[in-house]
């Protein structure tokens, strides 16, 4: 076999409820997933060592060594069929990106996600999905889900997922791409920061994020209206905080007949609802026009998680 090419999407949060930070630096989380049709390409190719090429949207700033997220997914998945493949031979991950990178939108634990399944079919790993899902879990937080895909509950650091039975209503989506980048580490410090402050004057952080009743009535109602109104993130504050411009991405979006606007994940990505897939063009053409971002796309949601697309199957 020469090559495995494997297709991976972004994800949104529709809720992303954080809780106090723990004692390992993580947040406990409760969040909706929800995969959308923007997509990374991965190939993995047999190769004399481990080494990783990125191109396209923001691929100068991916790091191509030991620190890129994809190299971690194969180095662990390695150790963990060791037993039944003990001479894993090195391979060379070509990332074709399209997913903006820092964005809020996953694409760096897409990437690991789909080296994953790249992998494991390139060595005939054999691993199932239980068991690239507990690889995926300590490769980082939202790597278990681009796996998965679809939309889930996601809880712990956003690792321990739940499929959400929902009907199979295609969303429709605009993403407003920033003119700049936001840390997720950064994001959720000035969170901390915020509420501390906030608690000084009695505002009460609650000690357990919960499951919004109103979101997962609105999926089960699969009517993007009751969805679009029901979208909350506890990053975006503290993103608006550190990116005051993305107020205005926001404001606009809603001017514009969206039904729904929030901040992607810490961002600094801004994601809109739209009544129908017209909607969603005429939406993504107003914005761009606009002047309130950096470029536009589309994209649908539920997409499926990581799957392969070449050899054929
Ligand atoms: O797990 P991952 O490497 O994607 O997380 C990136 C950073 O985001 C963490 O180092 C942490 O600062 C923050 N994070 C968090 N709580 C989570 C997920 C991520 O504080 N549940």
């Amino acid at each position: 076999m020469t090559g495995v090419t494997v297709r991976v999407p972004a994800k949104l949060n529709l809720q992303l409820a954080v809780g106090p930070p723990r004692a390992d630096g993580y947040h406990d989380l409760v969040t909706v997933f929800h995969a959308v049709s923007l997509f990374d390409e991965i190939t993995a190719e047999p190769a004399g060592r481990d080494g990783v090429t990125v191109s396209g949207e923001g691929a100068d700033r991916v790091p191509a060594d030991r620190d890129n997220l994809a190299l971690r997914a194969v180095a662990a998945l390695r150790a963990a069929v060791r037993a039944t493949v003990p001479s894993a031979p090195g391979v060379r991950i070509t990332i074709a990106k399209r997913i903006p990178v820092a964005a809020g939108l996953a694409g760096g634990s897409g990437d690991a996600a789909a080296a994953l399944v790249a992998c494991n079919e390139l060595w005939n790993g054999r691993l199932g999905q239980p068991q690239l899902l507990e690889i995926a879990a300590r490769v980082g937080s939202d790597v278990a889900f681009a796996l998965l895909g679809g939309t889930a509950v996601g809880r712990g650091r956003g690792e321990r997922l739940t499929p959400a039975l929902a009907p199979a209503t295609q969303y429709h989506w605009v993403l407003a791409f920033a003119d700049g980048y936001l840390s997720t580490p950064e994001v959720y410090a000035a969170l901390d920061r915020q509420r501390t402050r906030a608690g000084g004057h009695g505002v009460q952080v609650p000690a357990q994020p919960e499951l919004d009743a109103a979101l997962m009535s609105a999926l089960r109602s699969g009517d993007a209206r009751l969805v679009g109104r029901a979208l909350s993130n506890d990053l975006q504050p503290a993103a608006l905080s550190l990116f005051p411009a993305l107020r205005k991405t926001l404001a606009a979006g809603l001017e514009l007949g969206a039904l729904g606007a929030l901040v992607a994940g810490s961002g600094p990505t801004c994601v809109f609802l739209a009544a129908s897939a017209d909607r969603a063009l005429d939406l993504a053409a107003s914005l761009s026009g606009a002047g309130v971002c950096r470029s536009v796309a589309r994209a649908s949601g539920p997409a499926p998680g990581a799957i392969i697309v070449s050899p054929a199957r």
